[in-house]
């Protein structure tokens, strides 16, 4: 008994110390956050839990590991937690206390930004819609009830961090916490009531005692001892409000959204990778990309109004949690550049020279003898020659290169030495004798929504009502109704009784039924106005108005109040005269959601379905439903909803959230090629105008069980499911290559011992192929040369080593990977005078 005890106790103690020993001190100064007494050059990646699902959690965080992040940076999502108030949720994909452990458990720090307003593109900026309606609130500002719930959440996340043991001071992940989000963007708009609500936040945080940092990001003003930081394309020039104060970038935009109706942006990786060593060149000693994975907004979580389900990002790890190459490969040798200059700049503040016009020269040296130097060529037209320490660089517009020891060139982000890897949409046939999905149409059955009111709690309101405040966000849908007797010899009746139905809304969608019947429906983000010819009959009449929202706001200076739904004016107008009523003071009737919504259609378990009549397609307010297999493998699965209209889906009676394939992007704005030198907007690289913002929806591998799956949709427009297919997303059977004789050789080659002699190595290029039971089985393409064009369509320049193809093949083909010096010495000497490229384009099976 004694002796048990005495074992207990002594475990006991040896685990108190062991805790003790792993609790790290978290501080800063003026360079770096400084962990345990060091200071630290911390990159750092956004991944959004709910954005993807726990089961792909440990993947999506070992790529970011094997990425060279440090760091996962995630907001809190209070809408996901606190669904209704006091009704907590921390299940599945809203797990924080395991992401955060996960993240942990593969050695990487984490940044909770608490917010508890987060933006993010998510509903309603993560603010939970019931909070809309606590009595006297009024949100982001020197407001008692608002206070006092944002207190109330946010002591209740940093409690549940505590508990678990997971800030830094306790042996976990979380070195550093966000309290708000770039109100200091909009903050002029709340007066003096801002700046005191911003000095409350602030100490509200502090108060709650962490016992790590907190940050405000694009907050100038934020009081000590909270780190203000920067969020943008790029923050060079950013310094904090303090000497006292590390230089920190939250959010490294890495791509940028989607909306419907828009074209798809995109980010070049040499221009994010310039905008990373831009940074760390001038100070910088923790960048954040925001996002490293971005995901998919499930069920009814993306913002708005019109944030497409896709929250892809073009972040370095796409939505499917493939890597996307060569973003994620690029900027993996960045950070290992950085990493190699860790010692001096944590030392010291660069020394800035400038080396021309648009050139400059940042240099760390340490009194230990360490020195590590980043040149920048920040022109957008030539590339220069540079004279550095008496010796000669060439660097190309718009670029970098990192000298880890004042001397060698390590990376230039403009030299891309990673394998661009296609990865493509395989369709898949989801039967087991392998009939096309087209098949798939026969198995369908269907269930109609009723037109206009069908339930009996409907409301009925003088007057138009703004639809958020009346549906709390429980649905997208809030149905108008107006029944009217019409005699026939009104004014505003052309003959035949026809009419003109002038609707008027603030977004997004609406639809326009009368008597039953479709009659015109338009959508915008903020501002629908449709004139609809109809045709009334002498006698009862209804007027069926389904308005529909896509996301509430999520930005901007009281986004909480901006409302949503037809605010009128209504009328009905003659065409020829002129004349016309207005119904918008009537009294009109008001359903909250559809008739489906509450019977839980979603789920697919209804005695309802219809399956042996012919299904009735391209009518609007169809519910469907069909049963299929797994699609085949393991790789990520889509569904392309093409030949559909809008609506929600659900698998297995989990909501894949908004599709709606027919939202086509504007034509305007898209280049064929978007040029990487000079500075970025969110507009400036798109493809994809005048097709469909989105056809592909993730459907996560977790929720599809290998046979007996229920697909339900909820067509709203009209479309033809039986047109839906299924896909998978595989990566890597072509790779492709250009890598120079200027380019820096591989940094893997560089160790903390090589990092002094004076080096020569040659360039390489190296090809590796994704899947570890491929193989290289042909070159499609090699040219040691000038060969011209790019990934996909290289061909042969005016200079060509005729023993280019079999150089390549003898080191690749048979073999997962393979390196290739590109060297005069290895192809012959094709050209004198030029400086020559190989280019390769592999396939790997
Ligand atoms: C920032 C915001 C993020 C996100 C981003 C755009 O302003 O802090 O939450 O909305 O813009 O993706």
């Amino acid at each position: 008994m004694v002796r048990g005890k005495k074992v207990e106790i002594v475990s006991l103690l040896i685990l108190v110390i062991v805790m003790a020993a792993t609790a790290a001190t978290v501080t800063y100064d003026h360079r770096a956050l400084v962990i345990d007494g060091k200071r630290k050059i911390l990159i750092s990646g956004s991944i959004h839990y709910p954005r993807s699902t726990p089961e792909m959690w440990p993947d999506l965080i070992q790529k970011s590991k094997d990425g060279g992040l440090d760091v996962i940076e995630t907001y809190v999502f209070w809408n996901g937690h606190e669904p209704e108030k006091n009704k907590y949720n921390f299940e599945g994909r809203y797990d924080l206390v395991k992401f955060v452990k996960l993240a942990a458990k593969a050695g990487l720090y984490v940044h909770l930004r608490i917010g508890p307003y987060a933006c993010a593109e998510w509903n309603y900026g993560g603010f939970p819609v019931w909070l809309h309606f606590v009595p006297g609130i009024k949100f982001r500002t020197d407001n008692e009830p608002f206070k006092a719930e944002m207190q109330r959440f946010t002591a209740k996340i940093v409690d549940l961090m505590k508990q678990e043991k997971l800030y830094a001071s306790q042996g976990g992940p979380i070195i550093l916490s966000q309290i708000e989000n770039e109100y200091g963007n909009i903050d002029s708009a709340y007066g003096a009531a801002g700046k005191s609500y911003m000095k409350w936040s602030a100490s509200m945080a502090l108060s709650l005692d962490t016992g790590v940092p907190w940050n405000m990001c694009q907050q100038g003003d934020a009081p000590d001892p909270i780190i203000n930081t920067c969020n943008g394309f790029y923050c060079d020039q950013f310094t904090p409000n303090s000497n006292n104060k590390p230089k920190m970038w939250t959010e490294n935009w890495s791509g940028w959204f989607l909306g419907f109706g828009e074209p798809t942006p995109y980010r070049p990786v040499e221009d994010l990778a310039f905008a990373v060593a831009r940074f760390f060149q001038r100070g910088g000693t923790f960048q954040n990309y925001y996002m490293y994975h971005g995901g998919t907004n499930f069920e009814r979580t993306s913002g708005g109004p019109l944030i497409s389900t896709s929250y892809d990002y073009d972040a370095p790890i796409d939505e499917y949690g493939l890597l996307r190459q060569p973003k994620w490969g690029h900027l993996r040798d960045l950070h290992k550049a950085i990493k190699l200059c860790e010692d001096a700049l944590i030392a010291t503040d660069p020394e800035i020279t400038s080396l021309g016009s648009n050139l400059e020269a940042a240099v760390y040296k340490t009194s230990s003898g360490s020195c590590a130097a980043f040149l920048a060529n920040i022109g957008t037209q030539s590339d220069a020659t540079v004279t550095f320490n008496g010796k000669s660089y060439r660097l190309p517009a718009w670029s970098v290169s990192i000298l880890p020891d004042c001397k060698n060139v390590a990376f230039n982000t403009a030299k891309i030495n990673s394998a661009t890897e296609s990865t493509a949409f395989a369709r898949q046939s989801l039967k087991p004798d392998g009939g096309s999905s087209a098949e798939l149409g026969s198995q369908w059955s269907h269930i109609k929504e009723p037109i206009g009111i069908s339930e009996a709690d409907a409301l009925v309101k003088p007057g138009l009502l703004e639809q958020i405040n009346t549906t709390a966000d429980k649905s997208d849908y809030l149905w108008y109704s107006l029944r009217m007797d019409i005699k026939g010899d009104e004014t505003f009746l052309d003959e035949g009784s026809k009419a003109v139905l002038h609707i008027q809304s603030i977004g997004q969608v609406v639809y326009a039924f009368i008597n039953g019947k479709l009659a015109g429906s338009g959508n915008d983000r903020t501002n629908i106005s449709l004139d609809i010819p109809i045709n009334l009959v002498t006698g009862k009449n209804t007027i069926d108005l389904l308005s529909v929202t896509v996301g509430l706001a999520n930005y901007g200076a009281f986004f909480d109040i901006i409302g949503a739904g037809i605010t009128g004016p209504v009328s009905l107008n003659s065409a020829k005269t002129g004349s016309s009523m207005d119904l918008s003071s009537h009294q009109w009737t008001y359903q909250v959601g559809l008739k489906g919504e509450d019977t839980g259609l979603g789920s697919g378990d209804s005695s309802e379905w219809v399956s042996n009549s012919p299904l009735p397609t391209n009518q609007p307010l169809v519910w469907y439903k069909t049963t299929f297999d797994a699609p085949s493998g393991s790789e990520p699965v889509a569904i392309d909803f093409t030949g559909t209209g809008k609506g929600i889906a659900w698998v297995n009676g989990q909501s894949i959230g908004r599709y709606w394939p027919t939202s086509i992007a504007r034509t305007d704005g898209c280049v064929g090629s978007c040029n990487y030198r000079g500075t970025y907007r969110n507009d400036k690289c798109l493809k994809n105008c005048g097709k469909p913002s989105q056809t592909l929806y993730h459907v996560p591998r977790s929720w599809i069980k290998p046979s007996g799956n229920t697909l339900v949709l909820l067509e709203e427009m009209g479309g033809d499911p039986t047109k839906i297919s299924f896909a998978t997303k595989h990566t890597g059977s072509n790779l492709c290559l250009k890598v120079s004789e200027s380019h820096p050789a591989p940094v893997d080659t560089w160790t903390s011992d090589s990092k002094f002699s004076n080096r020569t190595s040659p360039a390489v290029l190296s090809l590796k192929c994704p899947v570890s039971t491929q193989v290289i089985s042909s070159i499609r393409f090699a040219s040691f040369g000038t060969p011209t064009g790019s990934c996909g369509s290289f061909s042969h320049g005016r200079c060509n080593s005729a023993r280019s193809l079999s150089v390549v093949q003898k080191a690749c083909v048979g073999s997962r990977s393979c390196k290739v010096e590109v060297s005069t010495r290895v192809f012959g000497e094709p050209c004198h005078g030029v400086v020559k490229s190989l280019a390769v384009e592999a396939v790997c099976a």
